[in-house]
């Protein structure tokens, strides 16, 4: 029985943990307060899942998601990580994280900051450009015609087939963009960005997309 282990257990990480267990996995659930807070959505997700310190999510897990405010990516724990698929949901937005120079100036991209962090974990970004409430209302089973897509990327192959994997079971076609460094393709501002997409759009608004400095 596969666990998957959340760091961040808001509108992202909630959506993506009923996912899971509706999916069949356990789920061990964290948060910035401490696992009492969570309580309410533990129950509600049944006993497939816990609650524990971020800590304990990233050792119990054998995927873990990581789903906080991109400003508090450097207190992701990162020993219990090694060696694990890590899925990056988050995005940039100064207003909340504060300026980020790194990202300002595109010499980098947020899940190439969170791999920097985690230097031995596959890090696969993911899940960063649907609405936390499409997640379980725009999944349908693999084969439906015109079934949306969602874009990974990743340095890691084996890790991305995990996590295209777990997109399927989800109800969700992937499109690779690449390795991480392409992550800004599906970036806040590019076109593929919110809307729901087929993999054959995903893939044009991929390669439409433009950097801050080309806009
Ligand atoms: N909302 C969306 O539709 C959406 C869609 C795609 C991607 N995203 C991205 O995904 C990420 C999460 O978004 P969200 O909307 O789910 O945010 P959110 O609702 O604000 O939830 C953030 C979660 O992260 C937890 N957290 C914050 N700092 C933490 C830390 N240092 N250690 C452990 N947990 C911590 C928070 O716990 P506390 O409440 O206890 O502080 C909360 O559970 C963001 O980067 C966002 O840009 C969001």
């Amino acid at each position: 029985m596969t666990t998957i282990g959340f760091i961040g257990a808001g509108k992202i990480g909630s959506q993506l943990a009923r996912l899971s267990v509706q999916n069949g996995y356990h789920v061990v659930i964290s948060n910035s307060r401490g696992p009492e807070t969570l309580a309410a959505l533990v129950q509600e997700l049944g006993p497939q899942a816990r609650a524990a310190t971020a800590r304990d999510a990233a050792r119990a897990g054998d995927i873990v998601v990581v789903t906080v405010p991109l400003k508090n990516y450097r207190s992701v724990p990162v020993e219990p990580l090694a060696g694990k698929v890590v899925i990056d949901t988050n995005n940039y937005y100064p207003q909340r994280d504060g300026h980020i120079a790194a990202l300002d100036d595109e010499s980098t991209t947020t899940a190439e900051l969170l791999q920097e962090h985690l230097p031995l974990s596959k890090v696969v970004k993911a899940f960063n450009h649907i609405y936390a409430a499409e997640l379980t209302t725009h999944g349908q089973p693999a084969g439906t015609k015109h079934r949306r897509a969602l874009v990974i990327a990743g340095d890691d192959p084996e890790a991305k087939q995990t996590v295209e994997k777990l997109l399927d079971q989800f109800g969700f076609d992937s499109v690779d963009a690449g390795p991480l460094a392409e992550g800004w393709r599906i970036q806040r501002d590019t076109p593929g960005y919110g809307p729901r997409r087929t993999a054959t759009e995903l893939r044009r608004d991929l390669a439409a997309a433009k950097r801050y400095a080309d806009m």
